[in-house]
Parts: structure tokens; C-alpha cells; sequence
């Protein structure tokens, strides 16, 4: 049986483009003792994975040069002959962005189909998910009637984290970049206002108006000149979570914002920058409760959805153009 693969064919300079991705198809043997096959269902793009095409060492490794990307994906086992796996279950991994794979099965985790729909553990259930849930609860520690802003608000994270915030009580303002996403947002979420970044001309004009009691609580999914916004509002004791920062991720020099150290001292604020693997402890308490709010239907949930392999890269792309409302996914097959 043939697999479709992509690979990195060069490293970016800047923002990404299709000519970085590569396009092959090799031949996939059966599995050996101890081995599955895997057909991918879902594949995840991420921002992170724009740090993993760079040369730079991070916190996860670069990806090699005529090497396959990977990244989440959800799959499901065709032949098995590994003790712990049947063909027909669902599985999710980090695995190469191929239509088949094989596996030893080592980082593989079987997914319940019937717990949720099988692309909500690259999201909601996943990653993402646990992003929000491990940054906003145990760094922020929102408390009822805080303010909360939320960058990057309409994205896979963001929702998540301004729900959540709603659930715990807080004033909640997003930033995002269409008036759609915010629409979205206020009569869907329930966020109380939301602030389109891209038509906006005073970011800090708007955030008073938004934040008339200023801001508590600050997560930071994109950086940048917003940031720097967000930062002439915070009160004292307030807490900035660094999340993420794709706003720089394609830049090829790194500009310098305002100095904020000054304010952080005057402000007693807690800045903490955290990656959701350091709170891989805590994930089965969080995904408990992530499970339990979106079954009951306090946390709503939104996926942008690719159809066909062939779609990664530009499903990849379109997340530094903003074309993404909630987790983007590519379906490979049913
Ligand atoms: N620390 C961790 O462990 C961890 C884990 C997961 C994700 N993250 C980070 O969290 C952030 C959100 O990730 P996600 O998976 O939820 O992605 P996402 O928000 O679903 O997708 C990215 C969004 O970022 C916005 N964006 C793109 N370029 C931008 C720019 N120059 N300025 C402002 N906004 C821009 C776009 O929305 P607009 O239309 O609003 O521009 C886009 O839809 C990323 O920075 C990611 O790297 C961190």
C-alpha cells in the first residue's frame, strides 16, 4: 500500500509558503510483531509547529530537513499486531503527516469514540484544550468579577480560555481579527465585548472602553503591539499569561516593545510564560472537567475543517492569515 507524506523540503525565511512543503508517496509494508498500522483520520496544524521549521532549538526539537512534519493527528488502527491495539480502534499520537503510518505504538493513546466526536481530542479534548484550562486556572486563578482579555480569542486556545473565565465569573474581552470572529464570540461564547484589532486604530482607546475597571487578568496568545495595548491597563496584582506569541513567529527581526518591567514592579503583576506539557500531572483532572463542561454544554466549541491530505499545508498557512475560526483541522479520510 502506498502512503501519501509531506516533508520540509526548506526552512522559511519569514512567513512560510507552499514551496517549504514537499509532497512524496512511498510504499507501507504490513506491520511487524509489535506494530500497527495506522490510517490518519485527523491531522492538527498548530503555530507551534512554524518554530519547528526553523533552525532555532526550542522546547521541541526542529524538524529535519526531507523529513516528514508531525504533529497530532487521530487515526485509526487498519491491521494490528501489537497486543494492546485492535484493528478499529481509535488512537491519537504525535505521528508524521502521512495517510498511513506505522507504529510501535509508543506515545499512542486510544480514544472512545463515543465520549465525543473522535476531532475533538485535537482540540477541545486535546492540546488546546488543556492549554486553556492548565494556563488560565492554575497560573491566572481568575476570581469572580476579575477582568479578563483574551488575545487571539477566536482561536483554538482563546475560546476556550474566555469560556472558561465566563464560567468562573469574569468580565471577558477578546481580541481578535474580523468583525465575524467577534460577532462569534459575544452571541455565541458569551464574551462581553470584543475588540477586532485589525479595523481598530486606538487598541488602547478600546481596551478602556471594554475594560472600564481595568484588566486582571491578561492571555496573551499573540504578543506584539496588542500586548503592548493590554499592558497600559493592568491592575494591581494582575496576572499576564504568555501563551503564545504568533505575532512574532514570522518576524525576521525582533522589535522592541515597551520596556514593561517598571509596570510589572509598580502593578505587583505576575508575567509567567508556561508550555502545556509542564502541567502533563494535572491533565486527567483537567480533562475530566473539560469533558464535563462540554457535555453539559457550558463550553461550546467551534473547528475549522480542511477536507484531503493535500490541504495541510495551506489549512498551516491560513493560520498566520487568521482564516480559522476555532481549531483547525485537516480531514483526511472518514
Ligand atoms: N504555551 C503552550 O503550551 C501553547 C499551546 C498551544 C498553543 N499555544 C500558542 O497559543 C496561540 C494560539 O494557538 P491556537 O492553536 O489556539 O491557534 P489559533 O488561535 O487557533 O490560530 C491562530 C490565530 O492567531 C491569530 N493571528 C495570526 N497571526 C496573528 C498576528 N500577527 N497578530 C495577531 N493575531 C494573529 C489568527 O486569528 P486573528 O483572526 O484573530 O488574527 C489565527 O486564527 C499560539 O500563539 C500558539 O503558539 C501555546
Amino acid at each position: 500500500m502506498n502512503s501519501k507524506k509531506i516533508l520540509l523540503r526548506s526552512r522559511p525565511q519569514g512567513m512560510p509558503n507552499e514551496s517549504n512543503f514537499e509532497f512524496t508517496e512511498q510504499e507501507v509494508s504490513s506491520p511487524a510483531e509489535g506494530e500497527v498500522l495506522l490510517k490518519a483520520l485527523y491531522i492538527s496544524v498548530d503555530p507551534y509547529m512554524r518554530g519547528r521549521m526553523s533552525e532555532t532549538k526550542s522546547y521541541v526539537p526542529p524538524y529535519k530537513l526531507h523529513e516528514p512534519i508531525s504533529g497530532g493527528v487521530v487515526a485509526e488502527v487498519v491491521e494490528s499486531r501489537h497486543s494492546k491495539y485492535k484493528s478499529g480502534d481509535n488512537v491519537l499520537g504525535n505521528l508524521p503527516w502521512a495517510t498511513y503510518t506505522l507504529s510501535d505504538g509508543n506515545g499512542l493513546h486510544k480514544i472512545n469514540p463515543n465520549l465525543a466526536p473522535l476531532s475533538y481530542h485535537l482540540g477541545i479534548l486535546g492540546m488546546p484544550g488543556l492549554t486553556a484550562y492548565c494556563g488560565l486556572l492554575f497560573i491566572g486563578e481568575p476570581k469572580q468579577g476579575e477582568t479578563v482579555v483574551v488575545s487571539g480569542a477566536a482561536g483554538a486556545v482563546g475560546m476556550v480560555v474566555g469560556q472558561i473565565a465566563k464560567l468562573k465569573g469574569c468580565r471577558v474581552v477578546g481580541i481578535a481579527g474580523s468583525d465575524e470572529k467577534i460577532s462569534y464570540l459575544k452571541e455565541q461564547l458569551g464574551f462581553d465585548e470584543g475588540i477586532n484589532y485589525k479595523t481598530t486604530s486606538n487598541m488602547q482607546e478600546a481596551l478602556e472602553k471594554a475594560c472600564p475597571e481595568g484588566v486582571d487578568i491578561y492571555f496573551d496568545n499573540v504578543g506584539g503591539e496588542i500586548s503592548d495595548a493590554v499592558y497600559t491597563l493592568l491592575n494591581n496584582f494582575s496576572r499576564i499569561i504568555i501563551c503564545g506569541q504568533i505575532a512574532l513567529y514570522n518576524v525576521t527581526s525582533r522589535p522592541t516593545g515597551p520596556r514593561v518591567e517598571p509596570l510589572l514592579l509598580t502593578k505587583k503583576s505576575l508575567m509567567k510564560g508556561f508550555i502545556v506539557s509542564d502541567y502533563a500531572e494535572r491533565f486527567e483532572e483537567a480533562s475530566k472537567e473539560l469533558a464535563t463542561w462540554v457535555k453539559a454544554g457550558n463550553l461550546k466549541y467551534e473547528e475549522s475543517i480542511a477536507e484531503g491530505f493535500d490541504k495541510l499545508p495551506e489549512a498551516f498557512l491560513g493560520l498566520f492569515k487568521g482564516e480559522n475560526i476555532g481549531k483547525q483541522l485537516v480531514k483526511v479520510a472518514e
